[in-house]
């Protein structure tokens, strides 16, 4: 067990080295005059457990909790209903209280996290599985057979995922933290579940997780919960929630973020059917994601991808011949599926590039591809972005969000044998479809005539490709790993366009991935390890 001290009986504060035996007469929320102080809940009183919290934030969190008229005791007390505590687990929990002298366990012991949703809601909210102390202590157990480095990028990371029910059920949490503003918890769900994606077998046991990095309290709530019983209350609640199925189906729109999803909820908005009716204004994009809202949402497949892939490399060298594409994203990490197709292009004489993005778009107009299209300026410049301000996760290179119109497979077969076969999308206003036969030049939605795809094209020069490279193949977590060892391990500044060395207080070249991984003293880990 984890050494206890005593001198914390009494928390910062009120100064009194008095145990709880003596305390039992604080009727105040905290301190003189507390008791005038408007408690909107009588029946909650909650104390907040300095052990592992520190001294600063229950300072903190308690200032908060009087705020918004809930009672805060300073000292323990038989009148707390509610203990809150952060980072320490039922077990350590209750042998603290019970070192306390008869500390009482009528209260009910409860991770922060009940405390931050109940200010969030500005009530008391219900007790969820999640919020309660994880009982065992994983440290105590025997087990720990797993071993995994904290960073994702020191680890490799197939698609094959022995965890699959766990990791979705993390992601799942991840998604609606992050759907909420909750970026800090978002990732922190995201490590967890990627730390168990990079596991040779199934956890059978809560004790086999001795050990592994990343994993929170919180996580290792909802884990041991799906061990035991099945499945997380806490995840299937949020699951059936009408907020986050309304975050969900409303942020599926191309075009929509997370605060305008809320904006729409607030406004009573909750499904497409609704929005429709709402009359709400859509910007070009939104509008265009809600045209094209189902197809959006079957996911790419491989064949489809590498479809647009031929016309994409035919426009590009059309407009400037030499140049290349590569395909990125998930697919170069051998996704079978995705919700996109990733391409960067460049041009192996440095500066050709320039201008190529608006050439590539107007080619693809004008042959009927594109069912919408933004594109965006480079506005990167070395000299400007360098060592005063380090490179931001968002790049800026020159790229194209779009929208492809894509030809079935059948249609795309038939052009495949006859005369062009390069010609793989449905070109609404294109002269070789003319002799096509009897269909309509655009079978407006017509079943199985085509689909809208989400297409992303980025344009780098060939000094910067190998950054490019690497910082769109992705995972998204994956990324932000690399990032986060460059700063903290190398105190280097690493994005999609250069690495800087802030010790050396100069740019390291790279002409291929190996060589970025080698600047960072990384072991290299090839795109299809890259699913973190
Ligand atoms: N990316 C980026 N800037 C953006 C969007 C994406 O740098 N504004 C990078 C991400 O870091 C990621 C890559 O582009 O590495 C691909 O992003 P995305 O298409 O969103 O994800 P995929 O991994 O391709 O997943 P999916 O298969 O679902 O498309
Ligand atoms: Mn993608
Ligand atoms: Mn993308």
């Amino acid at each position: 067990m984890v050494p206890l001290k005593r001198r914390k009986v009494v928390s910062s504060g009120a100064g009194s080295p008095g145990g709880p035996g003596d305390t039992g007469s604080t009727g105040s929320t905290g301190g003189p005059g507390g008791g005038e102080e408007r408690t909107r809940f009588p029946q909650v009183v909650l104390f907040l457990l300095e052990r592992k919290m520190g001294s600063s934030r229950r300072a903190f969190l308690s200032q908060l909790g009087r705020k918004k008229g809930f009672q805060v005791e300073e000292l323990l007390s038989e009148r707390v209903t509610h203990v809150i505590c952060e980072n320490n687990c039922g077990d350590e929990v209750r042998t603290w209280l019970r070192l306390q002298g008869g500390g009482r366990t009528s209260a009910q012991l409860l991770d922060v996290s009940w405390f931050t949703d109940s200010m969030r809601a500005g009530r008391p909210v219900d007790i969820l599985d999640g919020h309660k102390l994880q009982e065992q202590q994983i440290d105590d157990a025997e087990g720990g057979v797993f071993s995994v480095p904290s960073y994702a990028c020191l680890r490799r990371t197939t698609l094959e995922n022995h965890n699959p029910v766990l990791t979705d059920a993390l992601s799942l949490l991840a998604e609606n933290a992050e759907l909420s503003d909750e970026d800090g918890r978002g990732v922190a769900f995201r490590r967890a579940a990627a730390v168990l994606k990079a596991l040779p077998e199934p956890v059978t046991g809560a004790a086999q997780l001795r050990g592994l990095p990343c994993l929170g309290g919180h996580s290792l709530r909802v884990i041991t919960d799906i061990l035991e019983n099945g499945a997380s209350r806490e995840v299937e609640f949020t699951k059936q929630s009408e907020r986050f199925k309304a975050l969900k189906v409303l942020t599926g729109i191309f075009g929509v973020g997370a605060k305008t999803a809320e904006r729409w909820i607030r406004d009573g908005i909750h499904n497409l059917h609704q929005l429709q009716e709402s009359g709400q204004a859509l910007n070009r994009a939104q509008q265009a994601g809600l045209d094209h809202y189902d197809d959006l949402q079957q996911p790419v497949t491989r064949a489809e991808a590498d479809a647009i892939g031929e016309v994409v490399e035919e426009a590009v060298v059309s407009v400037l011949p030499g140049a290349q594409i590569t395909l990125i994203g998930g697919f170069r990490r051998g996704k079978l599926t995705g919700h996109d197709v990733d391409f960067l292009i460049t041009h192996p004489e440095e500066g050709r590039e320039v201008g190529l993005m608006p050439k590539v778009v107007t080619w693809l107009e004008s042959q009927g591809f594109l069912l919408y299209q933004k594109t965006t300026r480079n506005s990167y410049l070395e000299a400007k972005a360098g060592p005063a301000r380090p490179p931001s996760n968002m790049d800026r290179f020159e790229r194209c969000f779009s929208i492809f119109k894509l030809a079935d497979a059948e249609k795309r077969g038939r052009k495949r044998a006859g005369n062009a076969p390069e010609d793989t999308c449905c070109p609404a206003a294109h002269s070789r479809v003319a002799d096509e036969g009897p269909e309509p030049v655009k079978p407006a939605g017509g079943p199985g005539r085509w689909r809208a795809v989400r297409v992303d094209l980025v344009v780098s020069p060939v000094s910067q490709f190998a950054f490019a490279l690497l910082g769109w193949t992705g995972s998204k977590l994956f990324e932000r790993e690399l990032r986060r060892w460059a700063g903290r391990e190398r105190a280097m500044s690493l994005s999609s366009h250069a690495l800087y060395d802030s010790k050396q207080s100069r740019y390291l070249r790279a002409t291929s991935e190996e060589e970025i991984f080698s600047h960072l003293g990384l072991e290299y880990i090839p795109p299809s390890e890259r699913n973190a």
